[in-house]
């Protein structure tokens, strides 16, 4: 700071150099009179800024009250309280009203009632859309189209913006590798280079090329950290990540989308080796602050700061208050101990008053910069909301998340051949549940569900016959089967539409058992058992474990859920006006007791040699290391059913050629690799081209791949192109053995390839 300030002292001087004397002494007085303010917020970075000036301005106008008022955050309750509240100074940000009137009226309180006229940040959970909805962000992850990504989040944006919305708790970017838990679907997988790539597109996306555009809505990166590594799957759950894990695959993501400049951070609920992250000061004050210099604001999970009772953390809420804000919590999310207790805190000197200023200073600063307090309302009257291009938009986003499993005999897409089809399934026409987890706002009148689509569109061409077969995906009942299997029987093609209804997944919605649910098993039993064609379009949160129902049929569409457009996307696909594209943005488990699952695992000491004995070939009696003493399951064997990164498409694929720049390179080099693509198919595709690398020997154990980089490629049949992926040295740094991030100079080997399994590769040499 003090070196901001000299600075700022000497250009000052500088520009004076041509002036008179009595002009450069007005000039520099006026440069240490501002002084003091640019000390107040550490947080400041251009303290020179307009912005800085009025945050420091307005701050020292503000009595202790008030500041801590603008600490606190509350959901929407009772009108009339929430009104004297508001008018008292005591709401920093409220969450939850979506009624633009409503929205209006309490930020005239604010602004013309309340002492200081500080507006109000209304705020929501806008996470896959906010009327019109897209894929959950794990199927927007699939389509590894962050322009799409980006595309989505400002149809959200404009969205939820011309309802007065200018805060969303979005992107949820927790590294994921376990399906049971029910978060997995808010996430964007289990990669930390896949969730910092979309992540920077979300923010990208929300806050639009300048926050105080009145479409521009704060991103807020959640949930900061470790979250996604709750033990056993189970929500809310401790977890166990030593500093080296959580800095070489949970932290990354948070740090790029801080980089890219998202405005908020939300603390996690969950404490990691027995700390709370709302009471983390490493990760709030060391990581963040300090060695990522953020600016922007900190705001607590809801009531994730009172939680730390129950977590035996704080013995009370004076305790939480004081432990969060000095840990460097700035908003507290409904819970209120912060209005309750930091007056008092900060009499006895156990909160500094310099702490509460930096709070203030983060909140006021995200307040200007969304230009609140220029253009405090919203506009009213006209509605944006499923306009046209939304709705495109959002059918673009499901045609490129939906991930072809299998394709026997190419069964799709369908052709000339087929008059009649049978569509069957609980989730064929399911409005509500296709929208998934995190869709406040969606209306299930809007949805347009794979039956109606395939009506409406398709239904010209084909006779389409329809029988639910099951109510729902937990129904049990299975007289509904025995109608859809004689339906199924007059169609040429059946069609099964299953899956996991919304509520499945999601927060506190974890499973310990991740089949297909209800009597949706027995119904694509009994429908491959007819000898006609079946192919099985699976609406999920999470990947399910289907391996049966894989086998079963012909072929297999996988679609987190779509959302609004999810039904003309799908019918575009079957019927071959959409080529698939979609690839795996998570391990797919064979069994649940896989889990957690990921492809970036560290090399073992014992890798299988896939010679290993499995269960059903063990002779009785066998002497105990007879079966191959290795790192497997003798059940679930060596491999997940699906790798991370698959997709097959309607044409096939030929890499080749692949070829690097340089066998040797030094740190501050750049590889270039490049490939030959060829689509050796029939039909115009896109293929998802990735490259990983394995480090092979460092002072720590390494993954055996990590993915660097992706590219959609888009050719027509026959057509081949040259892919070149330029990869900087320094993408390979990782922390260390010393707690470094470096890159150890060695050996290592590159891929490039289809998914995380296969693919062409070469090694190279990093030296010093
Ligand atoms: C969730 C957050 C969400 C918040 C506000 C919490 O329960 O964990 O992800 O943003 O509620 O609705």
């Amino acid at each position: 700071m003090l070196s901001v300030c000299l600075l700022f002292l000497f250009s000052l001087e500088a520009f004076a150099q041509n002036l008179t004397v009595k002009h450069k002494l007005k000039i520099i007085s006026a440069g240490l009179c501002l002084l003091p303010f640019f000390w107040a917020c550490d947080g400041a970075k251009e303290s020179a800024s307009p912005v800085e000036a009025q945050v420091e301005n307005l701050l020292k106008r503000m009595t202790l009250r008030e500041k801590i008022g603008q600490m606190n955050q509350v959901s929407l309750g009772n009108v009339d309280e929430l009104a004297v509240a508001v008018e008292n100074g005591e709401i920093g940000s409220m969450l939850n009203v979506t009624d633009p009137e409503l929205v209006n009226r309490l930020q005239r309180i604010a602004v013309e009632k309340s002492r200081l006229g500080i507006p109000v940040l209304m705020s929501r959970d806008v996470i896959h859309g906010y009327r019109t909805i897209f894929p959950i962000p794990l199927g927007q992850a699939a389509t590894f189209n962050p322009q799409l990504v980006e595309d989505g989040a400002r149809v959200a944006a404009i969205e939820a913006s011309s309802d007065g919305i200018r805060w969303t708790f979005a992107p949820m970017i927790d590294v994921s590798r376990d399906a049971r838990w029910g978060r997995m679907a808010e996430s964007c997988g289990e990669d930390p280079y896949l969730n910092a790539v979309m992540g920077v597109a979300m923010v990208k996306g929300f806050q639009g090329n300048s926050l105080d555009n009145a479409t521009s809505i704060a991103a807020c990166a959640k949930h900061f950290v470790g979250y996604g590594a709750s033990e056993a799957g189970k929500d809310y759950n401790s977890t166990f990540i030593p500093e080296r894990t959580l800095r070489n695959v949970y932290l990354p993501p948070f740090e790029a989308v801080a980089k890219a400049g998202c405005a908020t951070f939300m603390t996690s609920f969950n404490d990691n080796d027995g700390v709370p992250s709302t009471g983390n000061t490493f990760i709030l004050k060391d990581v963040l602050r300090n060695e990522w210099n953020y600016d922007g604001m900190v705001v607590t999970d809801w009531a994730s700061a009172t939680e730390m009772i129950p977590h035996g953390f704080c013995k009370d809420r004076k305790e939480v208050a004081e432990k969060a804000v000095n840990a460097g919590v700035d908003m507290e999310m409904v819970s209120g101990a912060f209005l309750e207790n930091l007056e008092k805190l900060v009499k006895e000197g156990k909160v500094s008053e310099k702490s509460i200023d930096n709070a203030v200073c983060n909140i006021l600063r995200l307040k200007y910069r969304l230009g609140l307090f220029d253009a405090p309302y919203v506009t009213t009257g006209q509605s944006v909301n499923y306009a046209p291009e939304h709705l495109a938009k959002a059918k673009e986003a499901v045609e490129q998340s939906v991930i072809l499993l299998k394709n026997d005999k190419n069964v799709l897409p369908l052709g000339g051949n087929v008059r009649t089809i049978a569509v069957v399934g609980p989730m064929a026409d399911a409005p509500h549940d296709q929208l998934g987890t995190w869709a406040f706002d969606g209306e299930k009148s809007h949805t347009q569900t794979p039956l109606a689509a395939l009506r409406e569109m398709y239904g010209d061409k084909v006779q389409i016959v329809y029988e639910q077969g099951l109510a729902y995906s937990r129904d049990k009942r299975t007289d509904g089967i025995y109608k859809a299997v004689s339906v199924a029987r007059k169609a040429d093609v059946v069609l099964a539409f299953v899956g996991e209804e919304a509520i499945l997944s999601g927060e506190a919605h974890s499973l310990a058992d991740i089949n297909l649910r209800g009597a949706q098993k027995q119904l694509i039993d009994a429908l491959s058992n007819i000898g006609k064609p079946l192919v099985t379009v699976i609406m999920a949160g999470r990947p399910l474990t289907i391996g049966d129902e894989v086998e079963k049929s012909d072929a297999v569409l996988y679609s987190f859920h779509p959302g609004t457009m999810g039904g003309p996307a799908l019918a575009d696909i079957l019927f071959g006006k959409v080529v698939p594209s979609g690839k795996t943005p998570v391990t797919f488990p064979k069994m649940v007791g896989q889990l957690p699952i990921y492809y970036a695992h560290n090399h073992t000491g014992r890798a299988p040699s896939g010679k290993e004995t499995l269960i059903d070939d063990i002779p009785q009696e066998a002497g105990q290391t007879s079966l191959g003493c290795t790192s497997f399951y003798m059940d679930a064997g060596f491999g997940p059913l699906f790798p991370f990164g698959y997709g097959l498409s309607y044409t096939t694929f030929n890499y080749d050629k692949m070829a690097l720049s340089a066998g040797k390179l030094k740190k501050d080099g750049t590889l270039t690799v490049t490939v030959d693509l060829t689509n050796t198919g029939k039909y115009a595709g896109t293929e998802i081209v990735q490259l990983y690398v394995r480090d092979k020997v460092g002072t720590v154990t390494r993954p055996v791949k990590e993915l660097k980089g992706f590219q959609r490629i888009t050719l027509q049949p026959g057509e081949v192109k040259s892919v070149r992926f330029d990869l900087p040295v320094s993408d390979l740094s990782f922390w260390n053995i010393d707690m470094k991030k470096v890159v150890e100079p060695g050996e290592f080997t590159v891929w490039i390839g289809t998914n995380s399994d296969e693919g062409l590769s070469a090694d190279f040499e990093v030296v010093d």
